[in-house]
């Protein structure tokens, strides 16, 4: 007989959001932005729930931001009225009609971020033919320099080169310079390093640009692994070019990110409530979640670790309170739990949480995520624009 189920009025699998956490942690990220005395533009990919994104307005967010101009439109339908699109792409086709809806919404601002002089002629066309001018800010490949992690953006030496070319454009108001460090050296003194590097780049490529009469009114950085050195610097008073920051996990977190510095283990807010289903094997439990549920997250950038591997598998989360179970292999729409211990074994119709790799793919893979405080379930946040392509 199982002893207590946890929250027995859901249905599983079901992905919990610890509330007294999730507080906690916009709380601490909105603090550390006052005491720095930047904006803190919330990047919120990570949950996608307009109602999340309140809490973090409430607690201080000025503004946030997103990849997509599909996320925009679905945040901006839920009254969020201050949007950047941080991915730079050429708005053709059905991304121009809903870029075009954006920029008509009353009361909305946005502002896209671009990487090539070919997307801002095509955004310069589409403000031209709305009679506006966009608010357009470059992004700029920090990464490529400061560690040789090229994701995109405009390499730092051709910043300049590109943005004497965006302002040139009619339909363009170049707002300045977006820039998002992905530290590889995840120790204290590496995250410390990528934080310093990707200012010292950022603030001297801002400099360049005003030195030859190019406004840069907008100079973002600033990632969950960065956050905290970055704060710091800026209490120092230095770096005080940097006019906001966008950090995004830090406020759920998950295995993956707790990898690569963004939260620590007790961050983590997110995790998904799982029913065992199976105790038929004496060496493992089954459970009613797989990859529809998790993802495919393995982490792989973690390979290398000695204990990435058992059994043949990698790890597709870690269960709450429990050490002694390995989350190893899943299938579509079951897993499968390994006893480490052999004298602590799972019954049938037990639930556990499990903190998965990450939790930006579990949140997106569903409709809707619940708000839980202390064992019981509060409120149900509904997952903004799910299903629209995001
Ligand atoms: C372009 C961009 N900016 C900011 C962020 C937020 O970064 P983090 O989640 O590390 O705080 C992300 C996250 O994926 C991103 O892709």
């Amino acid at each position: 007989m199982v002893a207590r189920i946890l929250y027995p009025e859901l249905k599983t699998p079901a992905v919990l959001v610890d509330m007294d956490r999730l507080e906690a942690n916009i709380r601490e990220m909105s603090d550390l932005c006052k005491s720095a005395g930047v904006k803190l533009r919330a990047h919120v990919k990570v949950h996608m729930c307009a109602d999340i994104v309140k809490m973090q307005m409430a607690a201080g967010a000025y503004a946030v931001e997103l990849g997509t101009v599909y996320g925009a439109e679905a945040l901006a339908e839920a009254g969020i009225n201050d949007i950047l699109i941080t991915h730079p792409t050429s708005y053709t086709g059905d991304k121009t009609e809903t870029l075009k809806r954006l920029l008509k919404k009353r009361g909305q601002k946005t502002t896209i971020v671009l990487d090539m002089v070919e997307q801002a002629q095509t955004v310069s066309q589409i403000g031209q033919e709305l009679g506006k001018k966009v608010q357009v800010a470059l992004k700029v490949d920090v990464n490529a320099v400061i560690n040789g992690f090229s994701r995109f953006g405009v390499l730092p030496e051709a910043t300049l080169k590109v943005a004497k070319e965006f302002v040139k454009l009619p339909g363009i108001d170049f707002k300045g310079l977006y820039a998002h460090e992905m530290p590889l050296n995840t120790t204290k003194e590496g995250l410390e390093k990528a934080a310093l590097d990707c200012c010292t780049l950022m603030v001297d490529t801002a400099k360049l640009l005003k030195k030859e009469g190019i406004p840069v009114e907008h100079l973002s950085v600033g990632g969950s692994p960065t956050i905290r050195p970055i704060s710091r610097f800026m209490r120092e008073g230095k770096f005080r070019e940097i006019t906001e920051v966008h950090p995004g996990n830090f406020i759920i977190g998950d295995i993956s990110y707790m990898k690569e510095g963004g939260n620590t283990r007790e961050m983590c807010a997110g995790s998904v409530l799982v029913t065992v289903t199976s105790t038929a094997h004496p060496e493992k439990a089954i459970i009613d979640a797989g990859f529809k549920t998790f993802g495919g997250d393995y982490m792989v950038g973690a390979a290398k670790e000695p204990d990435y591997w058992w059994n043949g598998w990698p790890t597709f989360g870690e269960a709450q309170g429990r050490l002694d179970l390995r989350c190893g292999f899943l299938s579509a729409e079951v897993g499968s739990i390994y006893y480490m211990d052999p004298y602590r074994k799972l019954e049938v119709g037990e639930r556990i949480e499990i903190v998965p790799n990450n939790i930006t793919l579990v949140i997106a893979m569903h409709d809707q995520i619940y708000g839980v405080r202390r064992g019981k379930v509060e409120r149900t946040f509904a997952v903004t624009g799910h299903g629209r392509g995001i």
